[in-house]
């Protein structure tokens, strides 16, 4: 019997994304945020339930809102999206992880509202480093044979290529440093319609499968990934 290509390669299948930016708390009014504003993640979360998964997703903060369907959890800080992370992660099928980290937070929080000082002295921040959850992830699924973590994890990165690297060098460094299954490199700073809805990605997979290039809406970009991690997902259960 032949096999048709399913238009729901999803179905039955649970993924979990991570979307947003998280926010680290100096004072009860103020943080050190990211400009993620959560439409990429929104975007793979819809093109996952279109292709029939269960959906969870882990909103850290976000200019738009979630789509209809997800279960939905919500996080602050990168604290906070570590434990919903692992949390939403177990027993999925595939983890997305395209939140927006925060690679430190201020190592102190002022209960109360941070003055200016009267001797004018410039107040120092020092920050420490969060967690890194997608590594976390990783190496906790990877030292439990019996792990009901994701067998595929895909992180996301932006970067930009510079003079002792191109960007899919560093994209590739990543992706070995991580020890997740895919990376999906933003080319930030090439796109000629940068600021519009557009993107440039390189889908990169540790397997030695060859590199996924593609640019287009945040929408067909998501359709482009979740159509690679489909042909992972099957090829897994053969
Ligand atoms: N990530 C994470 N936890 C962190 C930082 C990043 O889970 N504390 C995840 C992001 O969600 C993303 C991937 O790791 O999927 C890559 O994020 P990026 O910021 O590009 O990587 P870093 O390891 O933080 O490297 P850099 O120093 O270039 O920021
Ligand atoms: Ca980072």
């Amino acid at each position: 019997e032949a096999e048709v290509p399913s238009a729901r390669p999803f179905e039955g299948k649970i993924v979990t994304i991570s979307a947003g930016g998280t926010r680290e708390p100096l004072d009860p009014v103020r943080f050190l945020g990211n400009r993620s504003s959560g439409r990429q993640g929104v975007a793979i979360a819809q093109a996952a339930l279109d292709a029939g998964a269960d959906v969870r997703f882990v909103a850290a903060h976000m200019d738009v809102p979630a789509p209809e369907g997800v279960i939905l959890t919500t996080a602050s800080t990168a604290l906070e999206l570590h434990e919903a992370v692992f949390e939403a992660a177990r027993g999925a099928d595939v983890l997305i992880m395209n939140a927006a980290v925060a690679d430190f937070r201020p190592s102190e929080y002022a209960d109360s509202k941070i003055k200016k000082q009267d001797d004018h002295a410039d107040p120092i921040i020092h920050l420490v480093r969060n967690p890194d959850i997608l590594a976390d992830v990783v190496a906790e699924r990877d030292a439990n044979d019996f792990s009901t973590l994701p067998p595929l994890i895909v992180g996301f990165a932006a970067e930009t290529g510079d003079t002792s690297g191109s960007v899919l060098e560093y994209g590739a460094a990543k992706l070995a440093r991580k020890g997740c299954e895919m990376l999906v490199v933003n080319q930030v700073g090439q796109s000629l319609v940068f600021g519009q809805d557009t993107n440039s990605v390189t889908i990169l997979s540790a397997d030695g499968t060859a590199p996924v290039e593609f640019s287009g809406t945040k929408s067909e970009v998501a359709e482009v990934l979740l159509e690679t991690i489909a042909a992972r997902v099957d090829s897994q259960d053969k």
